[in-house]
């Protein structure tokens, strides 16, 4: 019998209050799952969850949910929160495509989406986080003003985003092409976004704001 990888992932996320495996109950209650009424910051993708532990232990006045589909890289997040003792973090394992079935108009106060498959064949763009389809789904639940951080490390991927922001009603509140080498003094350095630079390659950035 073949073993899943990481088969232990889902049981030991399973027993930890901190990772929501049935979402959905709390649509339009999560202040209630945090027991306070902070804003709620989101971030699409999270991977190992480096970012979302680094901005959640710098921001104790906000509340922060990290979404991703794999248990293996979710387990790791779970890991560094309860190392971290945040109680401020709260895990989701979903298919972003689902989204909008987890959150209620007004639910959300900013998104992060980090270094996001490019998906480059025109036939799979609809895929990216950021694109149109996506963000008609993220509408739904920001409050006026929420901003949408993005950070690539693709060109296409990026230039295509300006326009997706743009043609959905976002302002574009600010953007560079070369992130390290900018006045953006705010940044907090994901799993990926060490590789690339490693690599010697550049990160774009880009704040949009739906008024
Ligand atoms: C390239 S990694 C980036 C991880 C992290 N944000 C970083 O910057 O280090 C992209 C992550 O997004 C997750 N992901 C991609 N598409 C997704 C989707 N549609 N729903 C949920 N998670 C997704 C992947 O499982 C992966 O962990």
């Amino acid at each position: 019998m073949r073993l899943r990888k990481k088969w232990w992932a889902r049981p030991e996320m399973e027993r930890s209050p901190i990772v929501i495996t049935e979402p959905a109950q709390y649509k339009g209650k999560w202040n209630e799952a945090f027991g306070n009424s902070n804003d709620i910051y989101l971030e699409l993708g999270c991977g190992r969850g480096e970012f979302v532990t680094k901005s959640a232990s710098e921001n104790p006045d906000k509340n922060y949910i990290a979404v991703d589909l794999k248990d293996e890289v979710l387990v790791h997040v779970l890991r560094k929160v309860q190392e971290a003792e945040l109680t401020n973090v709260r895990i989701i394992p979903l298919q972003i495509a689902f989204i909008e079935d987890v959150f209620d108009e007004n639910e959300v106060s900013r998104i992060y989406i980090n270094f996001c498959n490019p998906w480059p064949k025109d036939r799979h763009n609809k895929r990216r986080l950021t694109h149109t389809k996506f963000l008609i789904k993220y509408k739904k639940f920001i409050k006026p003003n929420t901003e949408i951080w993005f950070k690539t490390d693709n060109l296409q991927l990026f230039d295509d985003s300006l326009e997706y922001f743009k043609s959905n009603g976002f302002e574009i509140d600010y953007y560079t092409y070369d992130l390290h080498n900018s006045d953006f003094d705010e940044n907090i350095v994901t799993e990926y976004e060490k590789k690339f630079v490693n690599l010697g390659m550049k990160i774009m950035f880009l704040k949009a704001i739906l008024k």
